[in-house]
């Protein structure tokens, strides 16, 4: 039943985040793509014309606000709303649940589950408030330093997390953080923002443009965010990104090629042609990253081949309390994502999956809860590149 709830909630989370996400790119796009002729009235940015689905639209743009309250009006919040609700229910059912494994990492921070979940939700709260506090100091006035600030300080967050909790963890929250940022965008700050317009136009009020300005600030921020933020969501199935040893540096880059990335297309959207150096430059920092992410070789890798007797008896030790289909561990009743090593069969044919999770990488054991040596790891190493055999 639990797994039903997760399965159903992950979906409800990816298309709500789909959904927010478009109507994101697809706001900064039409603002961009708003073209100013001769006959565009007082009052108004500007109009794109735009063709889809078998229909031509005309969008407009007015400055501020229309002279009066359209009878009809469509807002946009629920998309993030339901995203950020979605994730933290999600954030909850696997991380707060089984805070003992999934949060906690002794070998990197050792604390109780009670306050692993403080630290998680105390960060999340102080990222938000951090950021909104810069946003409204006199700094938020000058965009370019208010980005590099901001750009140091997401950096610093990464470092933090993983000098808290397993890379695993670390990389959600990071997720979680910069997620509740956009959100707290669009909660705190937009739509509000938005509603005291409206209010104004209703009650025959000129509107204050500076409200109009700082929403649009965040809006800004919200969409340099969006790739590295869906990185970071479905960088759990790589190992050798979150549980690499530069798991921060890796997330710093990826801040730094998703913005790039992100910002080709507002530079095209908005006319000032394709500058495709943006790509050649997020792809000299991904490959840097890539680079990064590589572990160094193991010490004692090159000791020889250990026996399959060896082996298994480290799998049988360090693993099959969880994937076993008879799990022992607390907290786990079925093999975890079905993953079983009972069987010298189960053990050699799934060696490549071992060398990711195990020798690349410290994703596996979980938390190292089972307190898997560097030693056994160097033999597995050494094991898999002797060909994995059951000798
Ligand atoms: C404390 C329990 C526990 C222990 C011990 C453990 N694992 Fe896991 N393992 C998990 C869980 C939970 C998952 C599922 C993670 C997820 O939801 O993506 C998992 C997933 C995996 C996967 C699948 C990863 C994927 O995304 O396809 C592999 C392979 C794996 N573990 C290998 C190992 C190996 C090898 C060991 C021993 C060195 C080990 N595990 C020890 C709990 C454990």
């Amino acid at each position: 039943m639990i797994d039903w709830v997760e399965l159903l909630i992950r979906w409800l989370h990816v298309v709500a985040g789909i959904a927010w996400i478009g109507s994101s790119f697809y706001f900064i796009f039409l603002d961009a793509s708003l073209v100013k002729t001769s006959d565009t009235p007082d009052g108004v940015a500007g109009d794109s014309w735009q063709v889809h689905g078998g229909g031509f639209y005309r969008m407009r743009k007015f400055l501020v606000a229309p002279g009066e309250m359209p009878a009809e009006l469509h807002w946009f919040k629920y998309e993030a709303y339901t995203t950020w609700l979605s994730g933290f229910f999600l954030l909850g059912l696997i991380y707060y649940l089984n805070a003992g494994l999934y949060l906690v990492d002794r070998g990197v921070m050792d604390m109780t589950p009670a306050v692993a979940i403080a630290v998680s939700a105390g960060s999340l709260a102080a990222g938000w408030l951090v950021y909104h506090g810069l946003c409204r100091s006199p700094l938020g006035d000058n965009e370019k330093l208010l980005a590099a600030l901001g750009y140091i300080l997401l950096v610093a967050a990464a470092w933090g997390y993983t000098q808290v909790f397993g890379g695993r963890a670390a990389y959600v929250h990071m997720g979680a953080l910069v997620g509740s940022i956009m959100v707290g965008n669009v909660f705190f700050v937009i739509i509000p923002n938005q509603k005291i317009v409206v209010a104004d136009l209703i009650a025959g009020r000129a509107p204050d443009p500076d409200l109009g300005r700082r929403a649009k600030q965040r809006s800004l921020h919200n969409n340099y965010l969006t790739l590295p933020v869906v990185f970071v969501m479905i960088s759990g199935h790589y190992p050798m990104t979150y549980a690499s040893q530069w798991n921060w540096l890796v997330l710093a880059g990826i801040f730094i090629a998703g913005g790039l990335v992100r910002h080709f297309f507002n530079m095209k959207h908005a006319g000032r042609g394709a500058q495709y150096w943006l790509w050649l430059a997020a792809g000299v920092v991904v490959a840097g990253v890539a680079a990064l992410s590589a572990r160094e070789p193991r010490p004692g890798m090159s000791a020889g081949a250990a026996s399959f007797a060896e082996i298994s008896a480290i799998i049988e030790t360090r693993c099959t309390v969880c994937h076993s289909a008879t799990p022992r561990y607390e907290g786990i009743t079925t093999p975890p994502l079905g993953v079983v090593f009972d069987t010298p069969g189960d053990i050699t044919s799934q060696a490549t999956r071992i060398q990711a999770q195990a020798v690349a990488s410290d994703a596996m054991p979980l938390g190292n809860v089972t307190g898997m040596t560097e030693a056994e790891r160097a033999a597995l190493a050494a094991w898999i590149a002797a060909g994995a055999s059951v000798k």
